[in-house]
């Protein structure tokens, strides 16, 4: 491992390419290796003890490839395995939910916070806690919303299906008066403009990505920065046939996803 190793990133499947897309981004001279499980997600409603196995093993492979750092782009595993995969690996590991509270800590003026993310993530209680630890006086507001993400794998991001959906989930965040919003879900950058018509420019929406990409470009810049010149190559593996993953890809990464490769779990 050296300062021209890859950053690695890994995702239950295709929406941490929203993270990546930040990364490449912030820091486009860097090698990147993607890792989606494709075959196993999502991972949004499974157990504690799936999550982790199944993180574990993604984080392992990464390592095994030579990377520098590993991105936990899901929020899921973010919110379920960050502790563990911290303790067990010699890199360095980032994962999705610091850096997204630390922008909200940062934007909320009146302390009400909400918070979407899939069942598992609100569950865990880990934003509710990160934000509690980060400011005691902080109110936060979650809401589980499983139907967002296959929504947007849909490619529907802004039809009268998605404003019904942002309007039954939405409708009680909305009520409490939150002026600060964490997308805590890979997939939901993309429904920012369906959000923030239900919600109205009041409300600060925190990309988790955006914020994610900043605090890996800050962490390498202390003596990680890649020397190599140039853009920064790009590959991608999966665990089911990478077809679809191509196909969808494109949406989350804002550009086409060449070729991937399918590795056996
Ligand atoms: N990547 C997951 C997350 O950010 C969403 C999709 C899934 O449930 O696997 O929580």
């Amino acid at each position: 491992m050296n300062k021209d190793s890859p950053i690695g990133v890994f995702d239950s499947g295709i929406g941490g390419l929203t993270v990546l897309h930040s990364i490449m981004d912030a820091l486009p001279r860097e090698n990147t290796v993607y890792l989606g499980d494709t075959a196993r997600a999502p991972y949004g409603a499974k157990s504690v003890e799936t999550v982790l196995r199944y993180s574990i093993e993604n984080s392992e492979f990464l390592v095994e490839k030579g990377v520098k750092v590993v991105v936990v782009a899901c929020n899921t595993s973010t919110a379920i395995a960050l502790e563990h995969l911290r303790e067990r690996l010699s890199v360095l590991v980032i994962g999705v939910i610091e850096p997204g509270v630390k922008r909200a800590v940062r934007s909320t003026r009146n302390k009400k916070v909400g918070v979407i993310g899939t069942e598992a993530t609100i569950q865990s209680g880990a934003y509710t806690g990160a934000l509690k630890a980060a400011d005691g006086r902080i109110e936060v507001y979650s809401r589980a919303c499983p139907l967002f993400a296959p929504l947007v794998e849909e490619g529907w991001t802004d039809n009268a299906v998605v404003e019904m959906t942002v309007k039954a989930y939405m409708g009680s965040l909305k009520q409490s008066g939150i002026d600060t919003l964490i997308l805590g879900c890979t997939h939901y950058p993309l429904l920012k403009k369906a959000i923030r018509k239900y919600l109205g420019s009041s409300v600060r929406l925190v990309d988790s990505a955006e914020e994610t990409a900043l605090e890996v470009a800050l962490a390498l810049k202390k003596n990680m920065l890649a020397k190599m010149r140039g853009k920064g190559i790009h590959s991608f593996f999966v665990t089911d046939a990478p077809e679809r993953f191509i196909k969808v890809g494109r949406r989350f990464l804002g550009e086409k996803v060449e070729s991937a490769v399918r590795i056996e779990r």
